[in-house]
């Protein structure tokens, strides 16, 4: 990777199916990224003539590259800056990957009703899920999963999960519901709070543009 002179803006990104939205939403706002959609395993992605090196990360570490300042921007789903708190600064809204962050479960589930334990909640989010339930007065019992939530009241792991629901697809196939909303989320640019200082004539732009 050639060396990352003082114009060079660095943009954390999230693998997966956002890169697309992702790559339209910058170029609509003039900033080059056909380099996101390219055919490729590489994870820097060089935009020549305009400085731009873009970092191709789990969605989870890119606000990690930020804080640090590895990245000067980084774009990241609002869940993320939710569940942990990062050193950085949250300047635009970018209007993509909207999605919601939901309680779910059986149709029969009721998370008010009388129960002899605290509802079990299987989640990725448990801060989310915790302050959430504890904000409504649920005592409940927080269970980790990586993924595949969905499972969990399918096999009794949980009573209920707490996830991002985008199309619902994914729920009506499994046959369960949403039961509550927590937030809505979208994809947001972060900032590294030295990087914007001192690469300002570089980056101030793209916000501009992004803000639009
Ligand atoms: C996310 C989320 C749901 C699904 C929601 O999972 O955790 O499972 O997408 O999308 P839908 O409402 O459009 O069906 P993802 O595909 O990121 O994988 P994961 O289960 O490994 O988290």
């Amino acid at each position: 990777m050639p060396r990352r002179n003082k114009d060079t803006v660095v943009i954390a990104v999230p693998k997966g199916r956002i890169l697309e939205q992702l790559s339209e939403r910058l170029q609509r706002a003039g900033i080059p990224a056909e380099a996101l959609t390219a055919n490729s395993r590489k994870l820097v992605r060089e935009d020549e003539k305009s400085g731009l090196r873009y970092l191709l990360l789990k969605p989870d570490d890119v606000p990690t590259y930020v804080e640090y300042g590895a990245a000067d921007l980084g774009v990241v789903g609002r869940d993320v800056l939710m569940e942990r708190n990062y050193d950085v600064l949250a300047p635009v809204d970018l209007d993509i990957g909207r999605c919601r962050m939901m309680v779910c479960g059986l149709p029969e589930e009721s998370l008010t009703g009388e129960r002899e334990r605290p509802l079990r909640v299987a989640t990725k989010f448990p801060h989310i899920a915790e302050r959430h339930f504890r904000s409504r007065g649920i005592p409940v019992e927080l269970i980790f999963c990586q993924g595949s939530v969905e499972l969990a009241p399918l096999t009794g792991l949980a009573d209920v999960i707490v996830d991002l629901v985008e199309t619902g697809e994914t729920l009506r196939q499994n046959g369960l519901v949403t039961l509550e909303k927590i937030a809505d989320i979208s994809s947001v640019l972060i900032a590294n709070r030295a990087g914007l200082k001192l690469r300002r004539s570089a980056i101030q732009p793209i916000l501009d543009a992004l803000r639009d």
